[in-house]
C-alpha cells in the first residue's frame, strides 16, 4: 500500500506528479504529499486525499522539473500532516518517499536519536532519511552509496525515492518487497508504484527487482546497481495498458464500470485459451508444467481477500473435475505456521495486484521447500508473476475500484479453465461432460450481460435494506465462496456488518442472530444440494428472517418462500459462481451509494496490500 511517483525531465513536475497520485490513490488515501526540487526542496503535505493536497498547494510555489510524491495508507503513525510523506532529513537537504515497512526502525531510531537526530513524525520511514544523511556525512560518500549502505542495515520492505538539494538532477530509487516501475521517456524519467501514472508518457518501462537501486540522472541513461554494488543491465518492457481503462468512461464509479465490464473481461480471459469447436482448453503459460500439476500430490492454493474466495471456488473445481486434492490457505496464516510442503506439491498463488506481501512471502516459503509455484495474477509484470515458476494472467484489465469485482470473476474463469485442462489431460472427465462444460463456459460472457439486467431490481431491494445493521449470506457447495464474497463486498464498501456462511452450518451459531430485522441473502441456484438449501431457507423463515434469494431463472420452489427473488440465467452448476456473484456485487454497490459511502476508496482499505 501507499503509492509513490517521481519525475525528472524537461517539464514541470507538479502536473505529472499530482496526476500520478490520483492514479495511485487506490493504494492508500489517508494523506498525501509532494516535494519539488528547484533551488530548495519545496515540500507540501496534508492529511486527506490527493484532492486535498491539490487544493492545499493551489497558492503555493510548485515550480520545478524534478520531484517526488506520495499517497499514504498508514502503518506506523496515525494519518496526520506530520506522518504524511515526503519526509525531510534534519538538514532539509534530502527528502524521501517510501512504500513498505522498516521492521527494525525502532532500533535504528534509538541510535539516530542518541546521535542527535530529531524526529518530526512517528513513521518508520523517517529513520531512513536520517540514516542516509548520517552515512553521507560520516562516511563521506555520495548519495547512491549512502543509500546502498543504509539499505544494507534495513530489515523489511521498501520502495523508496530520494531527492537531494545538493544534486538537483538526481533521483535515487530502490526496492525490496514493494513494487517500483521506471518509465523511460524522451529525456525524461518517471518512477511509480505501478505503470498507471507512466503509461500516458511512455510505454517503455523497467521493473526494478528486489535490492536494486536505480540511479536516475537528468539526460543520462538509467543505471541500476544492487545494494551489494553489482551492476545490472536495465531490461526494457513494453507496456500494453489501454489508457481508457484508467478512466471511468461515463460511469459514476470505477467499481460500477468494472462490474459492467465483466462480459468483456471474462471473454478476454478465455480468448485464445478455449476452443470449443476443437474441444481444446489450453493455458499457454502453464503448458511446460502441466505434467507436474497433473501428477501433483496435492494442490495448495494461497491467496488473500477476494482472491482467497476465488481459490475456494477453485478447490471445488479441481477436486470435482481433476480429482486432485486441494487445500486453500490464507497466505498470511500459511507463511507463519511451518506448513508441511512436499516437492510434488503444486502451489497456486492467486492475486489481482501480484504484489500482496503475504502471498509473496508464502510463495517464497513454498519455493524454498521445493514445491512448484504457479501464479494467477492480473497485473502484468508485477512481483508475483516474476516470483513463480509459471503462471497465467487473468487479462481483466486494470481494476481500480478497491473492492475487487472483475478480477474475481476472471480468477474463477482461469481456475475453471485450469481444472478443465487438467481433467482432460488426466482423463478424469468424460469427453461428453468436458464438451458440455466448455460449451456452457463459452456462453458465460453473454449470460453475464444478461445477468446485469437485474440492476433495477437490485436498486429496489437496496432501497429497502440500506439501513440494515447486519446481513447474513448463505450458500452451499460452489455457492459458499460466493456467499463469502457477497458478504465481503458489502462490508468493504457499505460498512454494514455481514457474514458469509455455509448454509447448513447456520444452525450451529448464526441462526441465533436471525429475527425479523435480519436480511439473509441465499444463493440458491440450480445445484445438487438445491433441496437442502430450500430446507435452510425454511429454517430462516421459521425464525422470521427476511430472505433475498438468488435463483436460476424459472425457479418456482424458492420463489414460493423467499421475500425477494433475483433470477440469473441457467448454466452448468460448476459455472454458477460466475453469474451468482454479479447481483451481489450490484447489491453492495447500490447500498453503499445510498449510504453515501466512498465507493472506490472505502475507509481504511487499500487495493494493493504490500505490507504484511
Ligand atoms: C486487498 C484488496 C482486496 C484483495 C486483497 C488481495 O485487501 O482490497 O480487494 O482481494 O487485497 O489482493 P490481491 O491483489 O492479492 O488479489
Amino acid at each position: 500500500m501507499c503509492g509513490i511517483v517521481a519525475y525528472v525531465g524537461p517539464n514541470q513536475a507538479y502536473p505529472i506528479l499530482i496526476k500520478g497520485l490520483y492514479r495511485l490513490e487506490y493504494r492508500g488515501y489517508d494523506s498525501a504529499g509532494i516535494a519539488i526540487l528547484d533551488k530548495d526542496i519545496k515540500l507540501y503535505k496534508t492529511k486527506g486525499k490527493v484532492a486535498d493536497l491539490d487544493n492545499f498547494v493551489k497558492d503555493k510555489d510548485v515550480t520545478g522539473t524534478i520531484g517526488i510524491a506520495h499517497t499514504r495508507w498508514a502503518t506506523h503513525g496515525e494519518p496526520n500532516n506530520a506522518n504524511a510523506h515526503p519526509h525531510f532529513s534534519n538538514s532539509k537537504k534530502l527528502a524521501i518517499i517510501h512504500n513498505g515497512i522498516i521492521e527494525n526502525y525502532s532500533t535504528l531510531r534509538e541510535e539516530l536519536i542518541t546521535r542527535g537526530y530529531i524526529f518530526c513524525s512517528n513513521t518508520d520511514t523517517e529513520v531512513l532519511v536520517h540514516l542516509i544523511e548520517d552515512i553521507q556525512i560520516h562516511e563521506n560518500v555520495n548519495l547512491m552509496e549512502a543509500v546502498q549502505l543504509a539499505l544494507n542495515q534495513v530489515i523489511g520492505a521498501y520502495a523508496i525515492v530520494i531527492i537531494s538539494k545538493d544534486d538537483p538532477d538526481l533521483l535515487i530509487a530502490a526496492r525490496k518487497g514493494s513494487p517500483l516501475v521506471i518509465g523511460i521517456g524522451e529525456n525524461e524519467t518517471f518512477v511509480a508504484s505501478d505503470a498507471t501514472p507512466i503509461v500516458e508518457y511512455t510505454r517503455n518501462v523497467v521493473y526494478l527487482d528486489d535490492e536494486e537501486i536505480a540511479i536516475i540522472r537528468r539526460n543520462q541513461e538509467l543505471k541500476i546497481k544492487t545494494i551489494k554494488n553489482i551492476d545490472k543491465t536495465p531490461y526494457i518492457h513494453k507496456l500494453e495498458i489501454n489508457l481508457s481503462a484508467l478512466e471511468k468512461g461515463g460511469f459514476d464509479h470505477f467499481m460500477l464500470k468494472e462490474i459492467y465490464e465483466q462480459p468483456r473481461s471474462i471473454g478476454d480471459c478465455m480468448r485464445g485459451r478455449l476452443n470449443v469447436e476443437k474441444g481444446i482448453v489450453s493455458l499457454g503459460g502453464i503448458l511446460d508444467y502441466i505434467e507436474k500439476i497433473k501428477n501433483a500430490n496435492r494442490i495448495i492454493i494461497i491467496a488473500c481477500g477476494t482472491s482467497w474466495h476465488a481459490g475456494l471456488v477453485g478447490e471445488y473445481l479441481f477436486e470435482e473435475l481433476a480429482r486432485i486434492p486441494v487445500e486453500v490457505e490464507y497466505a498470511s496464516e500459511f507463511r507463519y505456521r511451518n506448513p508441511v510442503i512436499y516437492e510434488d506439491d503444486v502451489v497456486i498463488a492467486i492475486s489481482q495486484s501480484g504484489e500482496t506481501a503475504d502471498t509473496l512471502a508464502a510463495i517464497e516459503l513454498a519455493k524454498s521447500k521445493g514445491a512448484t509455484i504457479i501464479g494467477i495474477c492480473n497485473v502484468v509484470g508485477s512481483s508475483i508473476p516474476r516470483a513463480t515458476h509459471a503462471g497465467t494472467y487473468t487479462h481483466a484489465g486494470p481494476e481500480i475500484g478497491v473492492a475487487s469485482t472483475k478480477a474475481f470473476t476472471a480468477q474463477v474463469t482461469i481456475l475453471t479453465l485450469m481444472a478443465l485442462m487438467l481433467a482432460d489431460k488426466k482423463g478424469s472427465i468424460s469427453k461428453s461432460r468436458f464438451h458440455q462444460i466448455i460449451n456452457e463456459l463459452e456462453k458465460i460472457p453473454s449470460k453475464v450481460e444478461e445477468t446485469l439486467k437485474v440492476n433495477d431490481e437490485i436498486i429496489r431491494i437496496a432501497k429497502i435494506f440500506k439501513d440494515s445493521r447486519n446481513f447474513l449470506y448463505l450458500g452451499r457447495g460452489l455457492n459458499f465462496p460466493v456467499a463469502l464474497e457477497g458478504a465481503l463486498k458489502l462490508k468493504e464498501i457499505s460498512y454494514i456488518h455481514a457474514e458469509g456462511y455455509p448454509a447448513a452450518e447456520m444452525k450451529h451459531g448464526p441462526i441465533a442472530l436471525i429475527d425479523e430485522k435480519m436480511p439473509v441473502v441465499v444463493i440458491a441456484t440450480n445445484q445438487g444440494v438445491y433441496e437442502k438449501i430450500i430446507s435452510n431457507i425454511e429454517e430462516v423463515k421459521a425464525r422470521k428472517g427476511i430472505i433475498i434469494a438468488i435463483v436460476t431463472e424459472g425457479d418456482k420452489s424458492v420463489r414460493n418462500i423467499a421475500d425477494y427473488v433475483i433470477e440469473v440465467p441457467d448454466t452448468d452448476e460448476l459455472l454458477a459462481p460466475l453469474l451468482a456473484t454479479i447481483p451481489l456485487q450490484l447489491l453492495s454497490y447500490h447500498i453503499a451509494v445510498m449510504r453515501g459511502c466512498s465507493i472506490d476508496q472505502p475507509r481504511n482499505l487499500a487495493k494493493s496490500v504490500t505490507v504484511e
